[in-house]
This record gives C-alpha cells, structure tokens and sequence, in this order.
C-alpha cells in the first residue's frame, strides 16, 4: 500500500502519531495482495434468516467425527450444527469471511446483531474499525480471514460460555488447519483467552508472540475494536501488536 494512503487509514482511525514500520525487504507484495484477493474472496454466507436447515435429531458434528473434512463441508457442517443452544436463538450461522488461504487469521468473539442478520464477522462498528486496522496493515479485509470463537450470535450479546466455545472449536481447528495462517490475530479477551485456555487478562497476554495448537502458529493478542471504540488511548498499544504480527509475516522474526 502506498504510503499516503495508509496515513490516511491511520488518520481515518484516530491514529495521526502512528508510523509505518520501514518494510526490511524490498517489495513486500503489498500491492500483489491487493491484485490477488479477488481470486481468493470466497464471500459471506448469504444464507436468509433461518433458511438453513438445521439437523434437530442428530446434531452436525461432522468436524469432530471426520477430522480430514475439507472446507465445504466444514462450511455445510457449521450450517447444520446444532450442537450448543445458541443456533435456537440466532437468525443464521457466521461461518467467517475472506481468504481461504489467508496468511492473517483474525478471530473475534462470537456474532452480533448486525452479524447474525448479515451472516459475515465484523460488520458493524468495530468491524469498521477492524477493517481500518487491517488496512493500516496493508491487508484489505477481503485478503484475510475473519472468523470468531463461535459461529451464532449469543442471546442479547452476552459472552459465549465456556461450553459453548468448547462445543464449537472443532470447527474453528479445522479452518485453522485448512487455511494454514502464517499468523493468528486474537482480538479481544474472549477469543484470546478461549483460544489460549487461559484466564489471564488481555493486557498481559498482548505485546508477546503466543503458539496455537500442534503445529505452533504463531498468535498475537490486541484489544478487540469495540473496546478500541470505548477506550480510543488503547489504540496506540493495538497498533503496535498489529506491528508485532506484521514482523512475523514479513519474516522478520525467526
Ligand atoms: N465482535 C466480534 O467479536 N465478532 C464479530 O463478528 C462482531 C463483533
């Protein structure tokens, strides 16, 4: 991304004292990225409310019986669950959204509102400030991946328990290991925490490079955006956990 531009995301989000890192290696396919996300955007679901069929006798847990599931059937399966109580409730599943190959992996919380009537992650408010963050990076939002701890929106936008991220991580494992993230971002306490299987705060968790799962991806912690929108003067410590992450893509770090 050029340089101007990015100022201009960074302004567009408050952040006039924020500096680009100086890219080490020549050429860094910024612009490639940008040419190429096209190819690779696979789109929201765009299922209508209630329009999935949802397996009420045998709850979908294809992910977990048959861990070689490729992505479509992930997406079906994660359309047919029904094995925590949240998709009562919920108008549609939020699968995730963007690149399917995506060298960034951005995982949230759980749908909001605007997200279980839209059935794509981050559409809101935050969302727009997600999407500024990104860019900030040099990422359009279409050439990462978007996911959350869980695929339905919690009733009046409560936490999801514990049960409920436990019941749905098999499917959020098997997008990791399917689009195979040079890096995961976890933004915010509840996908940082459910992801690490920690109760440690955010604060303490951000500003270090964390390991996921068995083949250790590489996992950096930041505030979620909605909190960015509360509290503004925590948007100078994101920045430089998006900085963090950024090193690691670049191969800055070993
Ligand atoms: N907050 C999240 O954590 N995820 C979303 O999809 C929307 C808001």
């Amino acid at each position: 991304m050029k340089e101007p531009r990015r100022i201009h995301y960074l302004k567009a989000m408050g952040l006039t004292l924020w500096q680009r890192r100086i890219d080490a290696k020549a050429g860094r396919g910024d612009e490639s990225r940008e040419g190429a996300e096209d190819a690779w955007a696979v789109g929201s679901e765009t299922a209508v409310a209630h329009s999935d069929p949802i397996d009420e006798t045998a709850p979908a847990l294809e992910a977990r019986a048959n861990p070689e599931i490729d992505w479509q059937e992930l997406q079906q399966s994660v359309k047919r669950c029904n094995a925590c109580g949240l998709r009562a409730g919920c108008t549609q599943t939020v699968f995730g959204v963007g690149n399917p190959l995506a060298e960034l992996l951005v995982i949230g919380e759980a749908p909001g509102a605007d997200e279980d009537r839209q059935g794509e992650p981050f559409v809101g408010r935050a969302g727009q400030l997600l999407n500024g963050m990104l860019l900030a990076m040099g990422y359009k939002r279409e050439a990462v991946f978007i996911a959350n701890i869980v695929k339905c929106r919690p009733p009046n936008n409560r936490d999801p328990k514990p049960e409920e991220a436990l019941s749905c991580e098999p499917y959020l494992k098997r997008q990791i290991e399917l689009i195979k993230p040079k890096v995961i971002l976890a933004v915010g306490r509840i996908s940082a925490q459910n992801l690490l299987k920690t109760d440690i705060a955010v604060g303490k968790l951000r500003g270090r490079i964390h390991s996921f799962g068995n083949h250790g991806v590489p996992l950096v912690v930041t505030y979620h955006p909605a909190y960015l929108l509360r509290s503004p003067e925590q948007k100078g410590k994101a920045w430089q956990d998006l900085q963090l992450a950024l090193s690691i893509l670049r191969g800055d770090r070993v």
